[in-house]
């Protein structure tokens, strides 16, 4: 069975993204793959987070995880930091990264072109951990969004110049990245990525959000003044958007959804959307109120952990060896 490994950052609350883009595909794969899903919370902290919010964020997400149908039977489901492997080999990738291949990283150009103050080197190489976190468990597929491909692919880069100078180690993993859904936008930017750190709480749906308040911000999301509904993602994109999310969540195509709504205002499309994800973030939120309450969260890490510890340790011998860093005594 090939082995899929992928995970998320909670630096907030997951949303309606992170589920269209990753979570709900994970859940979709964990019965033909050998899935490992973990929590980044390394990842994290390369900028500043409340200790307090960090851990609420953490629990959520791992209930979340649950939630939404993960399920620790099928899948090894862990918190990074359980598992020490991820620091050690992060800082031996860095060691075998170049700065120019971090320059070109676009997470990073970007923040550093809007002239952000006080970029810490964490968030500098991110992108070492981020693939040791991938070929410590010799992952064969990395299920991601869009915006996770130029990570993997400097992973797959920089495990090819580890098996070339020490011998074959790893395996070298690949992106896959959903047809659908694999970049939500805003709802009201929708030129931007809807993401966690939204600042006017009215381009991004959270996973926990009210159903009052996602069907408002669906409601109200920007569109465009064409009045027709049709697939045209340059020039009505806000529109694509929501077909789009609608699409990815109720397994209908785009075009079967246009086809419904042709001729007809973007409001009653609109209200279909939001029925769509408010179905949606019923079921998700009763099922995390159950998990909240039944505190097995706890057990479901422990048991995550060292499963995870099992295949990582055993390759970080092997590391350690290729590299020459143990001594034998
Ligand atoms: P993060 O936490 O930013 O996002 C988690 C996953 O959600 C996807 N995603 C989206 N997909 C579609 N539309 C959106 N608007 C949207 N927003 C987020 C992301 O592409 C991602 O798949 N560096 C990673 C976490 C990570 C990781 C890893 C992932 C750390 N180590 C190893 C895979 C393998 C991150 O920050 O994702």
């Amino acid at each position: 069975m090939k082995r899929m490994l992928s995970g998320i950052k909670p630096t907030g609350q997951l949303t309606l993204g992170n589920y269209i883009g990753a979570l709900k595909n994970f859940v979709s794969y964990q019965d033909d793959y050998e899935m490992i899903v973990f929590i980044a919370n390394l990842h994290c902290i390369t900028e500043y987070q409340d200790p307090a919010d960090l851990r609420k964020n953490l629990t959520d997400a791992v209930a979340l995880y649950l939630a939404c149908g993960l399920d620790p039977q099928k899948s090894i489901i862990f918190l990074q930091t359980d598992v020490h492997a991820h620091a050690e080999l992060g800082y031996i990738m860095a060691c075998n990264t170049y700065l120019g291949e971090l320059n070109r990283m676009t997470q990073f150009k970007d923040k550093a072109a809007k002239g952000e103050k006080n970029m810490t080197a964490g968030l500098y190489t991110y992108p070492c951990l981020m693939a040791a976190d991938i070929i410590l468990y010799d992952a064969d597929y990395v299920p991601v969004g869009d915006d996770q491909k130029q990570h993997v692919e400097l992973t797959r880069d920089l495990t090819q110049r580890f098996n070339n100078k020490y011998g074959e180690t790893f395996v070298v993993p690949q992106p896959l990245i959903a047809k659908v859904g694999a970049r939500i936008m805003s709802l009201s930017d929708p030129s931007k990525k809807m993401s966690k750190s939204d600042e006017t709480n009215k381009g991004c749906i959270y996973l926990l959000d009210d159903l009052s308040l996602a069907r408002k911000k669906i409601m109200s999301a920007v569109t465009d003044s064409l009045g027709i509904i049709q697939l045209d993602k340059e020039n009505q994109p806000g529109l694509y958007n929501l077909i789009e999310i609608a699409s990815s969540l109720s397994g209908r195509t785009m075009e079967d959804i246009v086809k419904e709504f042709e001729g007809q205002g973007y409001g009653k499309l609109k209200a279909y959307v939001a029925d769509v994800v408010c179905a949606e973030l019923e079921k998700i939120q009763a099922r995390y109120k159950e998990i909240i309450e039944s505190h097995k969260i706890e057990e479901v890490l422990k048991d995550g952990a060292l499963k995870a510890s099992a295949i990582a340790d055993k390759k970080m011998e092997d590391v350690k060896k290729k590299i020459g860093l143990e001594i034998k005594y």
